[in-house]
């Protein structure tokens, strides 16, 4: 059984075959409307529940429409609404849900809920955000990058902002796929040094600058994400606010990077905060396909957990 917990928990062949199975699918689609099945079904009979403890646009419709064109079904479950953690153990919820779905995607917030899901479930558990990584949304990521720019590896990404979970699995990423990663950001927001020792091992490069201007420089991508995520306290935004201000990514910022450097974003997105209007709508900005190939990516990797 394949759980798909981290990219860095993943074995470097299977995220490599993923990324190229999800741009072969989405090639194969081929414009048909987003409601039609695919040639192949292979999750034909199979039922998957995604479980959400926070809130979601992107990553409940693609899972949902992705499990659809592969055939399947699925069921949305609120974590408030479940006995999950409540009423009942993490443990008794795996081993329930597994009697009844072949597959479990579940967003929550502390990364010990996920793991002990998956080491309970007798079946296949997804990760769809927790409070430590986001690695369904760095897979779709580098499909995006390599649609628009080719093979990932040996490239200069720059993260401007808050060392986030988004930026852990950007770090994951860039040590599994060979990229080098340059932070830039204030240092109480530093990325986990988990994090960065894992991409350092694996031979990539990964710098902290604090001078966005001068981390930008060179750059093939820019990313960057909201202030605040869905973990910090209300009580930190004005705190937040004050320290990334200088980091918000700007036309000046995307000036310093290559002239055919992407501006990457996973959404949702404080317009003209963490990126102005400008960058986001502009001719590097290539948010709206991250949001799309979420589907084409996530289909990949159901069709891993599954074996199909
Ligand atoms: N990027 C992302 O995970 O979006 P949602 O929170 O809308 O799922």
């Amino acid at each position: 059984m394949k759980h798909f917990l981290d990219i860095h928990k993943t074995e470097q062949s299977d995220l490599r075959t993923m990324i190229d199975q999800a741009i072969a699918m989405k090639d194969a689609r081929n414009g048909r409307p987003k409601g039609t099945p695919d040639d192949e079904t292979p999750l034909a009979g199979r039922m998957v529940a995604l479980i959400f403890e926070k809130p979601s646009t992107r990553t409940r419709v693609s899972f949902d429409v992705g499990v659809r064109q592969m055939g399947g079904q699925t069921m949305i479950l609120s974590g408030k609404e479940m006995q999950l953690g409540h009423g009942e153990s993490i443990a008794d919820t795996a081993r329930v849900l597994s009697r009844f779905v072949d597959l479990i995607m579940l967003r929550t917030f502390e990364e010990a809920t996920l793991l002990e899901m998956a080491e309970h479930a007798t079946v296949p558990v997804i990760n769809g955000l927790t409070d430590a990584s986001h690695p369904c949304q760095i897979m779709a990521d580098i499909v995006t990058y390599e649609e628009h720019r080719g093979p990932i590896a040996g490239h200069k990404f720059v993260w401007s902002g808050d060392g986030n979970n988004v930026c852990s699995s950007w770090l994951h990423a860039a040590g599994q796929f060979g990229f080098d990663l340059t932070f830039t950001g204030p240092e109480t927001l530093d990325p986990d040094p988990r994090a960065v020792a894992f991409a350092r091992e694996r031979g990539s490069k990964v710098e902290i600058v604090r001078d966005p201007f001068e981390a930008a420089k060179g750059a093939d991508a820019i990313v960057t994400d909201t202030w605040v995520s869905m973990h910090d306290p209300e009580s930190a935004r004005e705190r937040r606010h004050n320290q990334l201000r200088p980091y918000q990514v700007n036309a000046e910022m995307m000036a310093k990077a290559k002239p055919d450097s992407l501006f990457m974003h996973c959404l949702p997105a404080h317009r003209n905060e963490e990126a102005t209007n400008e960058v986001m709508d502009g001719p590097h900005s290539v948010i709206f396909d991250e949001s799309e190939n979420r589907l084409h990516a996530q289909k990949a990797i159901l069709r891993y957990c599954l074996g199909v």
